[in-house]
């Protein structure tokens, strides 16, 4: 996923384009660039790796105050290595055009073979600078860049979001949407155009959402939204009131840290949408439940890593709780597995973004199939509500840092609302149950609290890990979501191989990986069925010397000697543990990482959404 940038107006371009881009760093961060109109000169300027090595470039030139327009670039290469060749924007041979691209260009093979017969030269291996020189091609021939950029889209297959600039056209920049995120803000002195909400916040007043095969002719003072077809697009403008603090890291040292300290207000948040009275049914805003499951006999949950982990969860509580099927599939099979998805399927989509291309694809396969789509998203303006029947919104807040925290803990409370409703919609539980859980629910963000307030205790148990290579979690029934995502966390921002294991699996292979170099963390949530058995699993796990990391209750009595760490969370009960067993996970990776050094909020080779397959 890449983050583009486009501005147009009487502001100082070069340092708005540059904070957009900052605010887009989430989205990738292996190169970037910008193409300014600089007194009717097209002049780009492009820097390998992180985004301050471009503003250094930038900095350092004397660009003129008569540079109103330009576009911007942040790169998580998908065609071609992190070089400064492959990073936008691209040029045309002529060098008059420019353009930026989020996506993938599928046929652009077959285009760059036949533009280079017809002479045009590559300069890099991106699928995207086929699209400058078939646009090229185009205006040479009709000489209006809006025209030859509505001849070449309809050339083009795949997702892409352009901002195209012609040096003979000074006062526009054309936006191109197609299934790829871009909308349009309007300032008060100017136009800008973005990949995501966070490059317009506290410069933009109102915004306006794209739709797929939409191009918009944006001006300094006026701007044009048309179809593919060239058929003129009425849009609504909204207001943006996203206030900066929400991409501020409000003086934590890394937005991860502070998104994990947001999550107690996010479940009160949650809380009073779907939940204000007890005594009322759960409500998921414009989602009708009961329609939504009327004649279902099976629910199918797609997702990608952290909200897939988050469906296995949902599972979990759904079968036990209102004894209904459930199939957990990761989106990436989903698209190429047989598939048993018919009209009396309910397929829920889970993502964050809403933009992972593998979900939304594996969603379209869904909804083709017949089955009502239901999503779970903390963007409700995504591609994949699209095709969506029903959506319930996270309410999260913007995620900034690449690893889920906030939207993890979102997702897992809203399908416990889901299924607590689902079971008595189904009349599967009794009340008096149904108001015990919900009372639970109401206690949890004071526990998150408590557990969040460990600060130091996490600190100075990761301090006694920084010299691990390798780290497995363990653990059974619903929380063996939990361990999965605990190891996810880790790896991805510590770079530690980290797994998760069903912790009666370790005796069948794993267990053989265990020694004094190999810590355990193993979940035990006391009063449950699979207490002792775990507890068993560590007793092995100790007598092969492995150091052991206990996540259990309060009131859980531990034999201490076998634990190197215990780590103790006020009670809850299992079938709503993952929520609060979350948080130690998110703790000790972060500090772990942390302490280690590591780019916490941009991990290596990661971006904040996947939205290529
Ligand atoms: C989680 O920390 C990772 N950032 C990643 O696994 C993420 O959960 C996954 O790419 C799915 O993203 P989505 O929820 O936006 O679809």
């Amino acid at each position: 996923m890449c983050g583009i940038v486009g501005y147009i107006g009487t502001g100082a371009v070069a340092d708005i384009l540059l904070n957009g881009l900052k605010n887009l760093e989430y989205r990738g961060y292996d190169s970037a660039g910008l193409a300014l109109n600089d007194n009717d000169k097209i002049s780009v300027y492009k820097a390998e790796g992180k985004l301050f090595n471009l503003t250094n470039i930038i900095n350092n030139k004397e660009i003129s105050k008569e540079t109103y327009k330009g576009i911007g670039h942040i790169r998580w290469a998908t065609h071609g290595k992190p070089t400064i060749n492959n990073a936008h924007p691209h040029i045309s041979n002529d060098e008059k055009l420019v353009l930026v691209h989020n996506g993938i260009i599928e046929n652009y093979q077959e285009l760059k073979e036949k533009l280079e017969k017809e002479g045009f030269i590559f300069h890099s291996s991106t699928d995207t600078e086929t699209a400058v020189h078939l646009i090229d091609k185009e205006y040479k021939i009709c000489n209006n860049l809006e025209q030859a950029v509505l001849k070449a889209v309809k050339q083009l297959k795949g997702a892409f979001a352009f901002c195209i600039m012609h040096q003979d056209e000074p006062n526009k920049i054309i936006a191109v949407r197609n299934h790829a995120p871009l909308i349009l803000g309007l300032g008060d002195n100017g136009n800008f155009i973005a990949s995501d909400i966070p490059a317009i916040i506290g410069v933009a007043k109102d915004v306006i959402y794209l739709d797929d095969k939409e191009i918009a002719v944006v001006e300094d003072k006026n701007l044009t939204i048309k179809d593919f077809d060239g058929i003129i697009k009425i849009k609504q403008k909204e207001p943006l009131n996203i206030e900066e603090e929400s991409i501020s890291k409000r003086g934590y040292e890394h937005f991860m840290l502070k998104e994990i300290s947001e999550q107690p207000d996010i479940i009160r948040k949650l809380l009073s949408i779907n939940m204000p009275d007890f005594n009322q049914p759960i409500t998921f805003g414009s989602c009708d439940i009961y329609n939504l499951i009327k004649g279902i006999e099976k629910i199918e949950i797609i997702a990608c890593g952290t909200s897939l982990h988050a469906s296995k969860v949902a599972k979990s509580m759904i079968e036990r709780l209102a004894r209904i099927p459930v199939e957990v599939t990761p989106a990436s099979e989903y698209i190429y597995k047989t598939n048993l998805t018919n009209e009396k399927t309910l397929s829920i989509g889970i993502s964050q973004s809403g933009e992972t291309a593998d979900t939304i694809t594996a969603v379209r396969q869904a909804k083709e199939a017949g089955a009502k789509i239901l999503t779970i998203t903390n963007r409700p303006n995504s591609n994949i509500v699209r095709y969506s029947d029903a959506i319930i919104p996270l309410h999260a807040g913007i995620e900034v840092s690449v690893a889920a925290t906030k939207s993890y803990t979102a997702q897992v409370m809203v399908l416990s609302l889901f299924a607590i409703s689902l079971a008595e919609i189904k009349d599967k539980i009794t009340k008096d149950y149904a108001l015990k859980l919900k009372e639970e629910l109401k206690s949890l963000p004071t526990k998150m609290e408590e557990v969040l307030n460990n600060n130091t205790e996490y600190k100075n148990i990761a301090s006694s890990y920084l010299d691990t290579k390798n780290f497995i979690y363990m653990a059974r029934g619903i929380n063996l979501a939990t361990a999965y995502e605990g190891a996810l966390k880790l790896k991805e921002i510590s770079y530690i191989n980290a797994s998760g294991y069903a912790a009666g699996e370790l005796k069948h292979g794993p267990i053989a990986l265990l020694d004094e170099n190999m810590p355990v963390l193993a979940i035990l949530v006391p009063n449950t069925s699979t207490y002792s058995k775990v507890l068993s699993n560590c007793e092995e796990a100790h007598a092969r010397h492995a150091p052991i990391i206990a996540v259990t209750s309060k009131d859980a009595e531990l034999p201490t000697n076998i634990f190197k760490h215990i780590i103790r969370l006020p009670e809850i009960s299992e079938v709503l543990s993952p929520i609060l067993y979350a948080l130690p996970m998110q703790m000790l990776a972060y500090y772990i990482a942390s302490l280690l050094g590591r780019e916490v909020d941009q991990p290596r080779n990661l971006a904040k959404s996947v939205t290529v397959e």
